[in-house]
């Protein structure tokens, strides 16, 4: 009798102590895995590093360094040099209307607070500014209503004409159907994706990482050899503009100087 009171009383003892065991083992598994979820978890409005808010929101479109993403290139000295830190601002906060550029501050709806958006404000300007890689002289307007000169709508037919057969054409086609060295300008798909202002920073820019040169470069393909003026460039962007409606007729533009 007394022997199996003892065994009794001995595996209860033993029971209690695994089970003691076993529910300290459990709080501290479950005390650790707070604690780690603690660390690992950043809520994404704490999130303040450039880099981390670039890949989370940017990258994916405008490409993992600032470029070579299917969106315009914003690691491009010329572009950060022309477009005005308001203006940067205010795209990256309200995006931009029937484009795929997405508004971003919470008040849009979208994702970031103030203090973030000016993170990645400072953070494109400070990284990928270069005032010398911009080139001397004076340099075009980011936005087309800036400039006095500005057209949008195809008033001034013939010099459009001119600057696209003299700068454009060699490249993307007599038509703009496309050559050798570039694709078609002439498609409303390409263009459906991209703003009159989007093409007007083009035409400023270029795209040096496709091989597209920029407003010196084909200024100075004109007789003049000038860089491209304000106004050329707010014509030669209608012209192509005007290009968004298939019904347009394609009739020659220019007698050609040589190119498709
Ligand atoms: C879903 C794709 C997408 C995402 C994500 C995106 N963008 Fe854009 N972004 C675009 C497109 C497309 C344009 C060109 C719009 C147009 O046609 O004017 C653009 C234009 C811009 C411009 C103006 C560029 C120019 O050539 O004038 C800036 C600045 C810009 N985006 C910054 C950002 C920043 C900063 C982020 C991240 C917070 C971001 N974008 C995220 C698609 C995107
Ligand atoms: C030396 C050749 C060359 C010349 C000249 C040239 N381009 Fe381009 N352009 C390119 C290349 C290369 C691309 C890259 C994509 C492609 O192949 O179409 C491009 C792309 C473009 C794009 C699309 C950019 C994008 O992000 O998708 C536009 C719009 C454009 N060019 C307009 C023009 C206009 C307008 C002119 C004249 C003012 C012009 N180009 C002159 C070579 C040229």
């Amino acid at each position: 009798m007394k022997a199996t009171h003892e065994i009794s009383a001995a595996s209860k003892l033993g029971l209690r102590t695994v089970a003691i065991l076993f529910l300290l083992f459990a709080a501290g598994i479950s005390g650790c895995g707070r604690r780690l979820a603690q660390e690992r978890f950043e809520r994404p409005e704490d999130v303040r590093n450039f880099d981390e808010l670039f890949a989370h929101n940017c990258s994916g479109c405008h490409g993992a360094a600032g470029r070579l993403g299917p969106a315009p290139p914003l690691n491009d000295p010329l572009f950060l040099a022309i477009i005005p830190e308001a203006e940067l601002t205010r795209v990256v906060s309200q995006g931009r209307t029937a484009t795929l550029m997405p508004p971003f501050a919470r008040e849009q709806g979208g994702p970031l607070t103030a203090e973030q958006i000016a993170i990645l404000v400072r953070g494109i300007r400070s990284k990928w500014s270069n005032a010398e890689a911009a080139g001397p002289g004076p340099l075009p307007d980011y936005l087309a209503s800036s400039s006095a000169t500005a057209t949008t709508s195809l008033e001034n037919k013939e010099i459009a004409l001119q600057v696209f057969g003299s700068s454009c054409s060699t490249c993307h086609g007599s038509h703009g159907q496309g050559g050798k060295e570039a694709g078609a300008l002439r498609d409303p798909a390409l263009l459906s994706l991209l703003s009159e202002q989007a093409l007007r920073r083009i035409v400023i820019t270029g795209r040096p990482d496709l091989g597209m040169p920029d407003f010196r470069r084909l200024g100075a393909m004109l007789p003049a050899g000038q860089p491209l003026t304000n106004q050329q460039i707010s014509d030669v962007v209608a012209l192509v503009s005007s290009w968004r409606h298939p019904h347009e007729p394609a009739a020659p533009l220019h007698k050609s100087s040589g190119g498709q």
